[in-house]
């Protein structure tokens, strides 16, 4: 084990990591060889490379933004049916599979646990999870089918995820049979130095690699081969945390079918045309999210001959992938965005330091980043109070908060 670490040195001083070297020496045996296995997955380089973007201004002005088509759910008229029944036979002939990812740390909401775990105060106190699941077995009912859930963790929630579906036996749902769960990647965090942090664990601390991890860490865990094998071709992913979430959609399903795209989106309208979300576009020519604070004023409020904005298509984290896109997506890498968070870290001489203000970095992939990959996309608007209720913050910042949530839930499934 020692000739390991012997061998690393080099790498270690030639990243200026080298206080990683004098960290494994404190290390008993045990955390010594956990340690070394996260140094020999440690991208160097990469994280260097992160490092010396933490700093810089990296909006590209010489992209070249424009309005993707899309099309409204409730105008499609005649279609509706025929769309419907092209994704129903898919369906009913086993072709779908979903996905959640459950990976997030869910900071915001500040809830102790998976953000899954989280009961949105229902009379019934189901968890977000069990809202799922009961949705999922609903649509396997209506047709007739299984339909395969996977799960996207985080090494950090992993073990705390499958506690709660294994003490609530899976709600009904087969383990390795029918639900599957998988963990994402990560990467280590830094300080405003670009020096490795040291969790309190004693080992480097490292942080899930976003939604965007989902593409690669389905590919890597085996997922998507376990998918061919079950004969999906197709693959919802969405989030934990929008209890109105639609997975089995077969209006989506027929349109990506019958246009034959390999990703079809859903969107909600924009409730204001500043409200700050992401809204999908085309950049370069090609299908992609752009962030409210990277187009202008003007663009934001911009409409078409009907009176429709131009750029008002929010991105819901509602996406339809084919397996062979999934593949395709997980095969080169993204971006990474930089978030300054506060982190809890060990300093050099074995303190636990807990900042009051942000102190480090974490790096973060956008599912959304890998849209660019296809030529072309399908999206669908949907109506907001049919699909979207997320739970993101808690209840003092008054939207996309547990109350919301509850009364859109509420008001959907007629429960007042
Ligand atoms: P958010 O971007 O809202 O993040 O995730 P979050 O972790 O839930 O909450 P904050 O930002 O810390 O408050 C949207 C969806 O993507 C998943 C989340 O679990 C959620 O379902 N996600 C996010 C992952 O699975 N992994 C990640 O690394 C990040």
């Amino acid at each position: 084990m020692d000739n390991k670490i012997d061998e690393i040195q080099g790498t270690l001083k030639k990243y200026g990591q080298e206080h990683l070297i004098k960290q494994y020496e404190k290390l008993n045996e045990e955390k010594r060889k956990l340690f070394l296995e996260q140094l020999e997955s440690v991208d160097f380089e990469l994280i260097q490379n992160l490092y010396n973007t933490t700093n810089k201004e990296k909006k590209n002005n010489k992209d070249e933004i424009t309005p993707i088509e899309y099309l409204d759910k409730y105008k499609l008229y005649d279609e509706y049916k025929r769309y419907e029944n092209i994704g129903i036979k898919a369906i009913k002939e086993g072709k779908l599979a979903v996905v959640t990812m459950a990976g997030g740390q869910g900071t915001r909401l500040g809830h102790n646990g998976p953000k899954g775990t989280y009961d949105i105060g229902l009379d019934s106190h189901k968890s977000l999870f069990e809202l799922l699941s009961d949705y999922i077995k609903e649509q396997e009912k209506k047709y007739n089918v299984i339909i395969p859930w996977f799960i996207m963790t985080s090494r950090e929630n992993n073990k705390d995820t499958i506690n709660f579906f294994e003490k609530r036996k899976y709600f009904g749902h087969q383990k390795d049979k029918n639900i599957f769960f998988f963990v994402q990647g990560e990467l280590p965090m830094i300080d405003t130095e670009g020096k490795i942090l040291i969790g309190e664990d004693g080992l480097i601390k490292v942080a899930a690699d976003g939604h965007g991890g989902i593409y690669e860490s389905l590919v890597k865990r085996g997922m998507t081969q376990k998918m061919r094998q079950m004969g999906i071709e197709w693959v919802f992913i969405g989030g934990v945390d929008n209890c109105l979430v639609k997975m089995v959609d077969p209006v989506l399903m027929g349109v990506a079918i019958d246009k034959e795209v390999t990703v079809a989106c859903k969107s909600v309208v924009k409730a204001n045309p500043h409200e700050n979300v992401g809204v999908f576009c085309k950049k370069n020519g090609r299908p992609n999210v752009i962030e409210y604070s990277e187009i202008t004023e003007e663009m934001a409020e911009a409409t078409d001959e009907d009176g429709e904005l131009l750029y008002g298509e929010s991105h819901i984290l509602c996406n339809l992938f084919s397996v062979e896109a999934i593949e395709r997506m997980g095969a080169n890498p993204l971006p990474y965005h930089i978030a300054h968070k506060k982190a809890k870290y060990i300093d050099k001489d074995g303190n636990l330091i807990v900042p009051d203000s942000p102190n480090a970095y974490k790096f973060e992939a956008f599912l959304f980043d890998a849209f660019g990959e296809v030529d072309e996309m399908a999206i669908l608007r949907v109506k907001r109070e049919e699909e979207f209720a997320p739970v993101k913050n808690s209840d003092e910042a008054g939207v996309d908060c547990p109350k919301t949530a509850r009364e859109l839930y509420k008001r959907f499934h007629n429960l007042d």
